[in-house]
């Protein structure tokens, strides 16, 4: 049976570094960093994952403001409100929570958000520098998915790597990271041809797609490592409702060496990776060094 990596007690484990990061950057250079979240309308999800983000901010130590907008905002207003959050020293970071409402154009709006403050690394100029290798704010669900292989695997040079989905917020910067981290890199979609004989050259599956436990345990190697990215709700036979991830979890943990549960595996990190590009983004804001071990 395949190692169950815990990605709730590692971004426990992180948060805490990130907690004793902040208070050491507070007591030596004055700098608290500071997390604004803006919020337009009312998706339930969406409010969850805000009320989450605000929470934890603070239980790091970092200042944590919400904008809550009504779902009419117009895109005026809430450009007008990024420029406002741009020109405010103490925001060192603006989260735009995702999805906007239909009337709002959202890649103008994440790219009205100034570079050095884009939490989410989804800005065009981060996106660039992440894809040429120059310093950037790495979007936060990729680099929980890094984290979580590097501390199981160690180096992970020449693994083949499988990503399965190539979405702008997952499958491509993920591609990217992995790519740095001198991995060969394969990214399969939905027309991908046998997508089941590609996934099984993995020694790192990653999926991505958010398709109910698309990938089954007869697509994974023997002995690879699976990371599952998806969070589908789904009903099941009692009619209930049930979490899982876009892997047939009990079929691939029998064949994977390692294998991350949903919920439980990579969703914890994406928070914990957010608190941590609010500290860098502080850090260099302020011409600080970023800590070690964060
Ligand atoms: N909505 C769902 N995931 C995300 C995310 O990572 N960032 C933002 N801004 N919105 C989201």
């Amino acid at each position: 049976m395949a190692t169950v990596i815990d990605g709730k007690a590692f971004a426990a484990g992180l948060r805490e570094k990130i907690g004793k990061a902040v208070s050491e950057i507070q007591s030596n250079h004055g700098v608290k960093p500071g997390l604004t979240v803006v919020l337009v309308g009312e998706d339930p999800a969406s409010q969850v994952y805000v009320r989450s983000k605000g929470k934890q901010t603070v239980e790091a130590g970092m200042e944590s403001t919400e904008h809550k907008l009504p779902a009419d905002t117009s895109e005026a207003d809430l450009l007008a409100l990024i420029d406002r959050l741009n020109n405010d020293d103490s925001v060192n970071g603006i989260l735009v929570q995702l999805p906007l409402p239909d009337h709002i154009d959202e890649s103008k709006v994440i790219n009205a958000i100034s570079v050095a403050k884009d939490v989410d690394g989804f800005h065009i100029e981060n996106v660039g520098k992440l894809s040429i290798g120059e310093e950037s704010l790495v979007p936060c669900t990729p680099a929980g998915c890094v984290l979580l292989l590097k501390d199981h695997l160690g180096d992970l040079t020449g693994k083949n790597a499988v990503i399965v989905g190539r979405s702008n917020i997952v499958g491509k910067p993920v591609s990217m990271l992995l790519l740095q981290e001198n991995c060969t890199v394969t990214v399969a979609h939905s027309r991908t041809q046998d997508l089941p004989a590609v996934c099984r050259e993995a020694d790192i599956l990653v999926a991505a797609v958010g398709v109910p436990e698309l990938v089954k345990g007869d697509w994974v190697k023997p002995g690879a490592t699976v990371i599952d990215v998806g969070i589908n709700r789904i009903e099941t036979a009692e009619g209930k409702t049930r979490l899982v991830g876009d892997v047939d979890y009990a079929g691939a943990s029998e064949v994977a060496g390692a294998i991350t549960p949903v919920p439980g595996g990579v969703g914890p990190m994406t928070i914990a990776c957010l608190l941590r590009n609010t500290v860098i983004a502080a850090c260099r804001q302020h011409g600080v060094p970023v800590p070690d071990g964060i």
